[in-house]
């Protein structure tokens, strides 16, 4: 299914989902008003960390997609931040928009029909100098990356294969005293992860089980999120947002 990210509609989602306004992801929609925290979330994972961690010295965003959280770190690291993530094709555009180039996304209106929206990574105070964008496996990240204050995983954990590989680097990649960020929305599926290898029980349940040995789980939280498909179809989902630390 790793394919999946590699298609131009996903690409162009995640673009809309990432860098536009509101008011670009609902055009032409009928739906009724919703609140702007749905708008938000790749701001408000690392907003979360903030109340925290106030100012990181290395940062790792796993799964990071076309790279908003990377963007929101880089304005407050005090080092630097590496975005990693299996898509090729998304790691191209976040790098052309580290670059200050501007992408073409198309927002679907229905089926293949749609109209081309440019987006850019112009995010006041954003230090795009610091951000380093590669491609990587969370199951299986090179052995030179070192490690980091903070390690930020996004809507990854029920997209990977083998979540248990990804779950036992943690401990070796965040230093003592860093931190961990980790949302899910718990989506399970066959089609990524064999049923034999998906958590038996609750998500929450599963990642206490797998990272109390290393962290001390601080703050749970909903965050909301909302990806459009077309403008008769959004995905409106929360995401489990949990915050580690990393014991001493
Ligand atoms: C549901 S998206 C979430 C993206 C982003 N963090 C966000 O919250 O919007 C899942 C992302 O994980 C990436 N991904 C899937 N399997 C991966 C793997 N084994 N290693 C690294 N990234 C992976 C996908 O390419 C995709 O960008």
């Amino acid at each position: 299914m790793s394919a999946l990210y590699e298609q131009d509609r996903l690409l162009h989602q995640y673009l809309l989902f990432h860098y536009g306004t509101s008011e670009e992801i609902l055009a032409g929609s009928d739906l009724p008003p919703l609140p702007n925290a749905v708008f938000q979330f790749p701001v408000a994972t690392v907003g979360m960390l903030r109340s925290h961690f106030a100012a990181p010295g290395r940062v790792l965003d796993l799964g990071c997609a076309v790279g908003r959280s990377s963007f929101e770190f880089s304005r407050f690291t005090e080092g630097s931040v590496t975005g990693i993530d299996f898509s090729r094709r998304f790691i191209e555009a976040a790098e052309a928009l580290r670059r200050g180039e501007s992408l073409i996304c198309r927002r679907y209106a229905e089926g293949h029909w749609g109209e081309d929206l440019p987006i850019h990574a112009g995010i006041e105070g954003a230090r795009p100098d610091r951000i380093q964008f590669e491609c990587g496996d969370a199951m299986d990240l090179r052995d030179d990356l070192g490690c980091f204050d903070v390690v930020h995983a996004a809507n990854l954990l029920c997209r990977l294969p083998y979540p248990e590989r990804f779950l036992q680097r943690l401990g070796a990649l965040v230093v003592p005293g860093g931190w961990l960020v980790m949302a899910t929305p718990g989506t399970w599926l066959e089609e990524f992860t064999a049923a034999s290898e998906q958590p038996p029980g609750l998500t929450l349940d599963y990642l206490k089980c797998r990272l109390g040995a290393d962290f001390t789980l601080q703050e749970v939280r909903e965050l909301p999120f909302c990806i459009r498909e077309h403008r008769r179809k959004f995905q409106l989902s929360t995401s489990q947002t949990s915050v580690w630390q990393r014991k001493v």
